[in-house]
């Protein structure tokens, strides 16, 4: 039965292509080819094996990390959340009918790691670097009669520890077939030059592969659209006489845009370029990119200046786990962190430390997030035992010319990052010297239009890589301290933080202890802790810290006043998958993010949105279920206001604003319970109120959808459920334990609930709630019908939330 099902599929896909080849004959085709793979977890295989009829059926991308259980006794460790790596074999069976272009590659965008192919048993190569893209010619081992075709596809990812953070297991990343015509276009590139607000160049510049065959019909389009899709400028290049009989001619062309839209982080205005290679009436190939046009500058006394304006970088640093989802790509995923972090004031986005997937840099490009693009974590010296070191020599300067090649097209991204606090910074003059000078090297040849960077954390002048004229940027991690007499001891030279703050939280949790000081936990990067709390989590009120970072309100106090600080990239963003800096197992994820794993903002959240938007804002924290007798720190974060009035249970508790170097107000207040309200107030005017109650116990769920899962093929819900007490107040201690079920036109995908020591399986229908709050991803099936999620839990009345699914 699954063979049969298996061959319907595969004509299916023969007919699929057959349809579009009649269509678009003589063009290029780029195929989706990430459904109905079979995977096998284990290594009893053999790459001539035709059967694979008991493995199991699955969608790319796929991590199978994720879905393994969380165990102290994985490889590895704590940096990759406790989770399995080990060896899997993906299979694919597809036609192709005879008419194909004559030119079939298959690209892979992301297979952690350690990746070998074959099709029809020829063996097409190895690539060991798992955040890098490639792609194999194909076209001479392919069946293109009526016979099926079968690739297979081994990942390793046993030897651990081989990063430091976790990176997922598989084929993680989109797979495609691109089929073209022997005469084609290469790598296109576009970049703007001599930008102002009244004009723009476009520097144009494609090979034409196999130009051997052009003749005297044939020429290359060149047309600018503009984000109505309307065409602004075309342009004809005629193919030169000298280049005939070359196997391969670039063609380098320019036109002018007048009065361009610029791109910028308020107004991400994309154009686009397309070509097209032409003979006669035919088109034999076409590209089309999307672009932006935009001019900035770093200087070294003022910051940075996006379109002549000077500007603050507002960065954070990202992982690319989707937290529950693991390592697999998932455009609606990363659509909705950056979202999250757009609407906290975020106007950057660093991807540490490894190239990220295509669609978060499109998203980066659309939603309008400044990039620092990194490649490595790690250079020649290493890290962990299995890390990149061991492919260095080999593979550095492919893998590193192929990121450029695949990112420098992106209007997203503003500055290259060579690497993250190499181990060269230490223990050895000669590479901390030549490697970013070499890789610095390859960004000047093939992009030269953006600076490059190095991510220092260590500032002595002992530092090669710091000393080295390389790069364009001096890159600080951490080191707030030092920011102050940047000027004086690296003059003439820009600064941008590559990394800051590394302070520590679990969303909800408040220990109350004063808040006037800060603790240190660890209390040195390499004294193994054995403090904190018993129930391994984190204060939330911005005073716990690593002893190599800073507070929240240290480092971006700082960033926002020192004028030579171009900016800064926080770490994190969101909570990520390992390095539960300070703990260890059970603890399995960070508790460096603003935002949790689940998707809930932590306190510190509002301290951002609070300096980084102009949107009035006011929160207060902590929650207000305390014990008689205690006295308990309150917080709140403001703008849009002069001043913060606090009152509880009606009676005022003083005005306070905000000091010149705080960006927080307090008030230290012996609990009673009731309610607690603040009020801002801008010249005596009411800005905005903000409100905690006691609450009483658990007493009833509420379920909200983040977002209509209608909308888009494979769309995803994220459903948030709430503990609320009998008058409708949240219960920010409940850890219930919530019971999902999904029916209908969905599938449960994930639970979370953004606590780093919660050790249930990501694919879990149950899950706790951490502080009164659990989520549910739900993954739409098919295109019609209803999609309906229930959430029970013990002594509470299940509830229920019908997602509708419609027809795109
Ligand atoms: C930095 C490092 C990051 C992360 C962070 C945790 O030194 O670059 O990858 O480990 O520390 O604080």
């Amino acid at each position: 039965m699954i063979k049969y099902l298996e061959y319907l599929r595969c004509g299916m896909i023969g007919l699929f292509f057959l349809i579009r080849l009649s269509v678009d004959a003589q063009s290029r085709i780029v195929l989706d080819l990430n459904s109905d793979w079979r995977f096998l977890l284990g290594d009893s295989v053999h790459p001539d094996d035709r059967d694979f009829s008991t493995w199991r059926s699955l969608n790319l991308p796929h991590d199978w990390s994720i879905e393994g259980a969380f165990d102290k006794a994985n490889l590895s460790g704590s940096g990759g959340a406790y989770l399995p790596g080990g060896i899997g074999w993906y299979a694919k069976k597809f036609k192709l009918p005879n008419r194909a272009p004559q030119l079939v590659s298959i690209a892979f965008e992301g297979v952690y790691e350690r990746s070998e192919v074959w099709l029809n048993g020829q063996y097409l190569g190895m690539r060991p670097n798992g955040f890098i893209g490639f792609q194999y010619d194909i076209s001479e081992y392919l069946h293109k009669d009526d016979r099926e075709n079968i690739l297979l596809v081994k990942v390793d990812n046993s030897a651990q520890p081989n990063a430091r953070f976790y990176t997922g297991s598989g084929i993680y990343r989109n797979v495609s077939l691109i089929l073209k015509n022997k005469i084609h276009l290469g790598e296109l590139f576009v970049k703007s030059h001599d930008v102002d607000q009244t004009q723009a160049t476009l520097l144009l510049d494609v090979p034409v592969v196999h130009s051997e065959q052009l003749n005297g019909k044939s020429h290359l389009r060149w047309e600018v659209l503009d984000s109505d899709g309307k065409v602004v400028v075309t342009k004809t290049a005629k193919h030169a006489g000298e280049i005939r009989g070359q196997q391969q001619a670039r063609f380098v062309d320019s036109v002018t845009i007048s009065h361009p839209q610029l791109w910028s982080p308020e107004s991400p205005y994309c154009y686009q370029v397309r070509c097209s290679l032409i003979s006669g009436a035919d088109v034999l190939d076409q590209l089309t990119l999307k672009t932006g046009i935009r001019y900035f500058h770093f200087d070294a006394d003022s910051g940075f200046y996006l379109n002549g304006q000077q500007r603050k970088i507002r960065g954070m640093c990202m992982h690319s786990d989707l937290g529950a989802l693991g390592a697999a790509f998932h455009p609606q995923a990363a659509k909705r962190q950056l979202e999250m972090l757009k609407s906290m004031g975020v106007n950057a986005i660093r991807t540490s430390h490894n190239p990220a997937a295509t669609g978060f840099l499109d998203l980066c490009d659309s939603l309008g997030f400044m990039v620092m693009s990194e490649t490595f974590d790690v250079w020649k010296i290493k890290k962990n035992p299995f890390d990149y070191h061991l492919y260095w020599d080999d593979w550095f300067e492919r893998d590193f010319i192929d990121h450029i090649k695949r990112d420098r097209n992106h209007p997203s991204l503003f500055i290259w990052c060579l690497g993250n606090e190499a181990q060269e910074q230490w223990h050895s003059v000669e590479l901390g010297t030549s490697i970013p000078k070499r890789l610095a090297e390859l960004v000047d040849s093939l992009d030269g239009t953006r600076p490059t960077v190095v991510a220092n954390n260590e500032l002595s002048a002992k530092n090669p890589v710091l000393s080295s004229q390389a790069v364009d940027l001096l890159g600080y991690n951490y080191n707030h301290l030092h920011w102050r007499s940047f000027p004086k001891d690296h003059p003439n030279r820009p600064l941008i933080i590559t990394e800051s703050v590394s302070a520590l939280s679990t969303r909800g949790h408040y220990d109350n202890v004063s808040i006037d000081t800060v603790r240190l936990w660890p209390s040195r990067w390499d004294i193994p802790f054995d403090g904190g709390n018993a129930d391994k989590q984190i204060s939330a009120y911005d005073h716990v810290r690593t002893p190599w970072g800073s507070t929240h309100e240290e480092s971006l106090f700082l960033s926002e006043r020192l004028p030579w600080v171009s900016g800064m990239y926080v770490w994190t963003g969101f909570d990520y998958l390992g390095e539960p800096t300070p703990y260890t197992w059970p603890a399995r994820s960070s508790y460096f993010g603003i935002v949790d794993m689940a998707g809930f903002p932590k306190d510190v959240f509002y301290l951002y949105q609070s300096i980084w938007t102009n949107k009035p804002m006011l929160h207060i924290l902590p929650h207000w279920n305390w014990s008689a007798g205690d006295t308990v720190d309150v917080v709140a974060y403001y703008n849009c206001a002069d001043e913060v009035e606090l009152l509880l249970n009606g009676k005022s508790l003083g005005k306070r604003a905000k000091a010149d170097s705080l960006l927080h107000v307090s008030w230290k207040v012996p609990f009673t319970a009731g309610e607690l309200k603040a009020i801002s107030r801008s010249a005596g005017a009411v800005v905005k109120e903000a409100i905690v109650r006691t609450s009483g116990e658990p007493h009833a769920l509420d379920i909200m959808c983040e977002q209509s899962a209608s909308s888009e093929a494979d769309a995803l819900a994220f459903i948030q459920v709430t503990v609320r007490d009998r008058k409708g107040t949240l219960e920010p201690r409940a850890a219930v334990d919530i019971r999902f079920e999904v029916e209908g036109a969905g599938e449960l995908i994930a639970t979370d609930n953004g606590n780093p020591t919660d050790t249930t399986s990501f694919g879990a229908s149950h899950r706790q709630t951490l502080h009164g709050k659990a989520l549910a991803v739900v993954r739409k099936l098919g295109n019609n019908g209803q999609i309906r999620v229930k959430a029970e839990a013990d002594g509470m009345k299940p509830v229920y939330l019908d997602i509708p699914v419609q027809k795109k």
